[in-house]
């Protein structure tokens, strides 16, 4: 959720920047810019509202410099519009600031401090940098006006921050959002998240909350805000250009969805010890043996693979298992029990509503396992232990892969407690072999996309709304494939228990209205769920049935290959994927970047 890039030293850095913005445009695409500044006294400050091809052409050519900070803005304070993209200057033009985050305080410090200052834009960026002027105009320098007001600010930030007359430094701090320094060769770049620097560099060094860095071409300062010096080690993130390229695919998420066999495959090969057995910390298995209850903390697509793991963590682990929406329980905490354990699962691990929940258990010294797509990353930084998902990185918008390895990872973590606790179910349960099962049958539903294009055609693309149905781990799957299909197509969708429906919810049905529905191996519910499906069908509905193999009919429309039913919400949820995928394409969608939505949510 915006995109941060920085660069010093570096005669490309327009291009620098450029390359960085494209490769987070993904976190934000409502306006973009670049402020470069150059030894000459060259100095441009160019903003664009839309996505960042649209900088790119009104950059042109002349523009050049040596330094600079880029970003790309998902709208918070402020409506999409060019007052109101980043970088934002000060008034009189010396102070140049990019933002990540929500600053909470801004009314304040703007009644308190800034009431003469004229503001351009209705951002609680612009209150940051007059802040920062304020301070410098009346005789400070600006490392101590910066860190002053560093002082004042409160919420979530992550800033880079630059002086006109001064384009050798940049200026970093962050708090809550994450941010990270990339190490050149005779330069250096800051970045909200390594991908945009990969090209670049290889080698970054994190920066924690509450740290100020004083960046040059040559040197990384690490500070905290009373100026103490940090000392911390650079990490070589394993990370490939090849990873974030979309290749000959379309689209990012067709990619995505088509990579899941694979992280299905690497997963075996990261929790599973060459003599088969599990190679799951014994630490976590351990804190999650001594837990009377499991808390599964997430949000969106996250939190629907948390309900698809519930199963088999409570089936395998004898512990209860309870989800919370992570922006609920932050605020809300609920009764907890005697001996709470909190999984946080979090593709991006930046999600500052899951972060929220996070700093509440951490405060109560609850143990916590953040399962998440990216090492280091601010959940895995601050839970007690992390599981990671090596599903590779995940740039559609829409998230795909990492709820199949979400799924996947917990089911590690399910067999290594059991086994810990001797269960006879837990070592009767090959994953080894279950998962290379399910990685198979994703690639068997993988090989009809044709068919299930054709159906989205047929059934759904021109519908207004839809609904999944579903019952037990179907109903799970239908929460998440109603979620997909929403938010890359627009077509309004409700995942819902089968049995439900006819509580309330029927009245909706008409002449015609889509209603997907879920059937998998679970022989105790899929004849009610057939029966709903009478009910729905008796009403109009156009209905489009996805039915795992042994319980298939013969005018049912998309069959899934068998797999264990632990692993039956990994099967099931392709087709929805690709559901949601074709729906979007029909109505010429852009697929990767939906409409208001950005990737690693990190305001609350
Ligand atoms: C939907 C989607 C979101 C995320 C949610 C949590 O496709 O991607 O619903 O799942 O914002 O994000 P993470 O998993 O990064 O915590």
């Amino acid at each position: 959720m915006c995109g941060i890039v920085g660069v010093v030293g570096n005669n490309n850095a327009v291009d620098i920047l450029m390359q960085g913005l494209e490769k987070l445009e993904y976190r934000g695409y409502d306006s973009a810019g670049i402020f470069v500044n150059n030894a000459k006294g060259n100095k441009n400050l160019i903003k664009s509202v839309g996505r960042i091809a649209k900088l790119r052409e009104k950059i042109g050519m002349e523009v050049a410099g040596t330094a600079g900070i880029g970003h790309t803005r998902w709208a918070t304070h402020g409506q999409p519009s060019e007052e109101n993209s980043h970088p934002h200057a000060s008034a009189d033009g010396e102070f140049v600031l990019v933002h990540n985050g929500v600053i909470e305080n801004y009314l304040e410090i703007k009644a308190e401090y800034l009431s003469d200052y004229p503001f351009k834009s209705e951002t609680d960026t612009e209150v940051a940098v007059a802040l920062i002027a304020k301070f410098a105009n009346e005789g400070l320098s600006i490392i101590e006006a910066f860190k002053k007001a560093l002082h004042i600010i409160e919420g979530s930030y992550a800033f880079a921050l630059m002086d006109e007359n001064d384009s050798d430094v940049i200026y970093v701090a962050k708090n809550k959002s994450p941010l990270l320094i990339g190490l050149g060769d005779g330069y250096n770049m800051v970045c909200s998240d390594a991908m945009a620097m990969i090209r670049e560099t290889n080698e970054f060094m994190e920066i924690h909350d509450k740290e100020l860095v004083v960046l040059t071409k040559g040197n990384v300062e690490i500070t905290d805000y009373d100026g103490n010096k940090v000392e911390r080690d650079s990490y070589i993130a394993e990370l490939d250009l090849s990873d974030i390229g979309k290749g000959t695919y379309p689209f990012y998420m067709l990619k995505e969805i088509d990579e899941q066999p694979s992280v299905m495959r690497k997963l075996i090969t990261k929790y599973v010890n060459e003599d088969g057995s599990m190679n799951v910390d014994p630490e976590i298995v351990k804190a999650v043996q001594d837990a009377d209850r499991i808390y599964i903390i997430a949000a969106g697509t996250s939190y629907n693979a948390g309900y698809a793991s519930k199963r088999t963590l409570e089936a395998l682990t004898d512990t209860p298992v309870e989800l919370g929406v992570a922006s609920e329980w932050g605020y809300d905490m609920p009764l907890l029990s005697e001996k709470p354990f909190f999984i946080y699962l979090s593709q991006s691990g930046e999600t500052a509503d899951s972060r929220q929940v996070l700093v509440k258990t951490n405060e109560r010294k609850i143990p916590s396992l953040t399962v998440t797509n990216v090492p280091g990353s601010t959940l895995s930084r601050e839970a007690t232990y992390t599981m990671l998902l090596h599903a590779g990185p995940e740039i559609a918008v829409a998230s795909t892969k990492a709820y199949t390895g979400q799924i996947a990872a917990l089911t590690f973590l399910a067999k290594a407690v059991g086994e810990a606790n001797n269960k006879s179910e837990a070592f009767d349960f090959d994953l080894v072999k279950e998962l290379s099962i399910a990685a198979q049958s994703i690639e068997a539903t993988l090989s009809e996309k044709e068919l299930i294009e054709e159906k989205v055609n047929e059934v759904i693309a021109d519908s207004r709304n839809a609904f999944y149905i579903g019952r037990a781990e179907d109903y799970y799957v239908a929460m998440e494939a109603s979620l997909k299909l929403k938010e890359v197509s627009y077509i309004q969708c409700e995942g819902f228990a089968a049995g439900e429906l006819k509580h309330g919810t029927i009245a909706l049905i008409e002449e015609g209205t889509p209603v997907i529905a879920l059937i998998s191996n679970n022989p105790k519910v899929s004849a009610h769920t057939r029966g709903n499906i009478m009910e729905v069908a008796a009403r109009g509905a156009n209905v489009l049935t996805v039915v795992e193999e042994s319980m298939a009919k013969e005018d049912d429309d998309i069959i899934v290959t068998e797999v264990h039913p632990y692993l039956a919400p990994i099967a099931m949820v392709i087709p929805t994927q690709l559901i949601a995928y074709y729906a979007s394409i029909a109505r010429g969608l852009d697929v990767d970047k939906p409409r208001n939505l950005a990737k690693a949510v990190t305001v609350e």
